[in-house]
């Protein structure tokens, strides 16, 4: 029998460790090979979706596995809730556990909100993307999609090409390839690469053709505007020149390499359109799919870990509202 899954909240993937994120993929595998079915393990739960930021593929994923898991699921987005009022983060979510939320989904532009959030609230948190800090479902998802496309991810070569500086999705990335035993080779515009890249443990690649070479995969990131404060590249044409994942760039990849996308997509800046549709390669739809399966799987880990309202609390010091 597996040990219990003993973190009642996701925040990153540095919280998890090896074994807890093979669980977490484990049983997003078996979800994704039986089609996601129907289930009760979240029936009588509440899940709040609050969602601050713009999303289209992480919210509706989260509701849907929520509501595949038999959960009441309710969205609150940054327009019509009370943050436009002025009311501070702590405070919305503070008032979603007075309701008797059993998870709050959260997605916010603030790097840390997720975990100041989880501290002061009795429900479950699953950070859905905080700022340019952490996406670990989003990480936990494009490991699934090598998995179910390779077989594995031990050993396996990555290229992670473009806004590293700003990219949480970047960040998971590379904590959990390292941690399941991918090598990761980036590339990035220099104005683009964050300040601690050596300590990210990947070798650092003048442009996208060299980051690309001998790799399994190749991911390519959108440019983070709304975390920019400047220009950072003198024109669209040259980043793309430099940075866009092409079909030249796939040939000094391994034969058949793998083209990923968290998505949104901007068509003709970070990647070439022709290339995104060529499902021989493009597995930018079977990330999304893959995302439905993680949310399930993160969700029934962390609510069975937290034990619902009706049970002690897993984490003993949160005293219900
Ligand atoms: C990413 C995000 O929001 O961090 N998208 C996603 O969750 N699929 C990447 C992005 O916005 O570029």
């Amino acid at each position: 029998m597996t040990d219990a899954f003993r973190h009642a909240s996701l925040l990153s993937i540095a919280a998890l460790n090896r074994l807890e994120a093979e669980r977490i993929l484990d049983r997003a595998q078996a979800l994704w090979r039986d089609d996601f079915p129907r289930g009760e393990a979240l029936r009588d739960r509440v899940v709040f979706n609050l969602f601050l930021e713009p999303s289209t593929r992480t919210r509706a994923s989260f509701e849907m596995a929520a509501k595949r898991l038999g959960a009441d699921v309710i969205n609150v987005s940054d327009s019509g809730a009370s943050t436009e009022k002025g009311e501070s983060l702590i405070d919305t979510a503070a008032t979603l556990d007075a309701l008797r939320g059993d998870v709050i989904v959260l997605r916010s532009a603030a790097a840390g909100a997720a975990v100041a959030v989880d501290r002061a609230v009795r429900a479950s948190v699953v950070n859905a993307g905080d700022g340019a800090h952490a996406h670990p479902t989003q990480a936990l998802l494009d490991a699934l999609t090598l998995l179910n496309r390779r077989g594995r991810v031990e050993g396996l070569r990555v290229a992670i090409i473009g806004d590293l500086a700003h990219s949480r999705v970047a960040r998971s990335n590379v904590v959990l390839l390292h941690m399941l035993g991918a090598q990761v080779r980036v590339a990035a515009p220099p104005t683009l690469l964050p300040r601690d890249i050596e300590s990210w443990g990947a070798s650092v690649h003048a442009d996208a053709a060299a980051a690309a070479a001998d790799c399994d995969a190749v991911m390519t990131l959108r440019v983070q505007t709304e975390r920019l404060s400047g220009p950072v590249f003198p024109s669209v044409r040259e980043y793309a020149h430099f940075f866009q994942l092409t079909r030249a760039v796939m040939t000094r990849a391994k034969p058949g390499a793998l083209v990923m996308h968290p998505g949104p997509m901007n068509r003709g800046v970070e990647i070439a359109p022709d290339l995104a549709d060529d499902l021989e390669v493009s597995v930018i739809s079977q990330q999304v799919s893959s995302g439905l399966a993680v949310r399930m799987a993160v969700l029934e880990l962390v609510a069975e870990a937290a034990g619902g309202w009706d049970h002690p609390p897993a984490r003993g010091s949160r005293a219900r509202p």
